[in-house]
């Protein structure tokens, strides 16, 4: 068995050359003509058309269980090689051996809903904002304010971690009990993703300390921390992980250049994310609609027994964004708003409420303006930023 590794390769070398070029470096061969390269580990050309190239590995090259191996297979050296202008890795098909040497989520889509009750629509989150600046108290009554208006989940943002001003065992404690009396008053579960990430010495002690202080949910930033910090928390930690793809933008946006969100996708289920942010159909962020669509594809399609990753919509929704970003994910996705929420000119909320109106609107398939017609936080809502 092999793995295949598909490529857009732009040069000026004939594209075959290139690709044979791609083959040797990223396998036993180098510059020049080293003897014994020819062994049973080089890797061969299977397809080298216009700017597609594929490359089959054997999967003797790989260490199982190795993601950082893999990656400096498949996603190494190559990207500097002067003879190449711009290299993008666009996917990759794993052997069965690779993928089954992870073990996937521990909590999948499924394992959300039934800790949540929640089984028929999205869920719906947040980001509390201002993203930095906030004490633990602060912090929670935000969370607690969300949850009243019906969020399912409430996260940390990517720069928040253990900081000063706002410690994480603090900030669990104070979020958690303020969620435990919204969910004693009202019936309304949610989880609270907290963001642990940190170095690869302290994370997984980090992450158990605010499972022990009360957190249903951790959060890593997966690609400035690692995907081993991501595998280390699934495989040892007993809630669920929310996974922010923070720097992505540094891979993913040149379509010519860097590596596809399809890849990143593929390698957290692998490594273990229940939630991961893959993009907005309509949003703040920058986007293309066929890579949202293929890793979708890849969190959730059977895939060798992994249990299904939840997509996450974020950045720069609000309630008039939802209806496009669910029809690009359907029933299976979290879709978040920070400033979508928060901002509310009624507050947070108001907010909640009118982003969970909005998906009432698309799953009854009802015009958003209609069903703002007795549903006052969307009609503010959609007056306020605009339907
Ligand atoms: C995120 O981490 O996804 C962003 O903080 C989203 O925030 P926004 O909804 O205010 O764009
Ligand atoms: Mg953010």
């Amino acid at each position: 068995m092999e793995l295949i590794a598909k490529y857009h390769v732009e040069t000026d070398l004939p594209i075959r050359k290139a690709a044979i070029a791609i083959a040797a470096e990223q396998s036993t061969g180098t510059w020049t003509e080293v003897q014994g390269a020819d062994n049973p580990l080089a890797a061969r050309v299977i397809r080298a058309e216009g700017t597609d190239v594929e490359i089959g590995f054997p999967e003797e090259l790989f260490e199982p269980g190795n993601i950082p191996q893999y990656l400096s297979v498949v996603a190494g050296n190559l990207f500097g090689l002067g003879a190449l202008k711009k290299v993008r890795l666009q996917d990759v098909i794993f052997p069965e051996s690779l993928v089954r040497a992870h073990k996937g989520p521990r909590f999948g889509i499924e394992d959300a809903r039934r800790i949540l009750g929640v089984f028929d629509r999205p869920l719906v989150g947040t980001i509390v904002k201002p993203k930095v600046g906030l004490d633990p108290a602060a912090t929670a009554a935000i969370a607690a304010a969300a949850v009243r208006g019906g969020l399912d989940l409430v996260k940390d943002d990517e720069t928040l971690t253990d900081q000063a001003f706002c410690p994480l065992i603090s900030r669990v404690e104070a979020v958690m009990s303020a969620l435990d009396k919204v969910e004693k008053e009202t019936g309304k579960r949610a989880f609270y993703a907290v963001n642990v990430t940190t170095g690869a010495d302290q994370i997984l002690e980090r992450a158990e300390r605010a499972v022990d202080h009360g957190a249903n949910m951790v959060m890593v930033d997966v690609l400035t921390a690692g995907y081993s910090a991501l595998e280390v928390l699934s495989r040892h930690v007993d809630v669920p992980v929310h996974v922010h793809r923070t720097m992505h933008g540094a891979f993913t946006r040149d379509k010519g250049h860097g590596i596809s969100m399809v890849v990143i996708s593929r390698l957290v289920r692998m490594t273990g994310g229940t939630n991961l942010h893959t993009g907005s159909y309509m949003g703040k962020m920058a986007r293309e609609t066929m890579e949202n669509d293929q890793s979708r594809d890849a969190l959730r399609e059977e895939w060798h027994g992994l249990k299904r990753v939840f997509p996450v919509a974020s950045g720069g929704i609000y309630p008039a964004k939802v209806s496009g970003n669910l029809d690009g994910y359907g029933i299976d996705c979290i879709v978040q708003a920070g400033g979508g929420v928060h901002g509310h000119p009624d507050g947070t909320t108001a907010g909640a409420k009118a982003m969970v109106q909005a998906v009432e609107a698309w799953l009854k398939q009802i015009p958003l303006q209609e069903y703002a017609k007795d549903h006052k936080e969307l009609e503010t809502a959609l007056k306020f930023w605009g339907s």
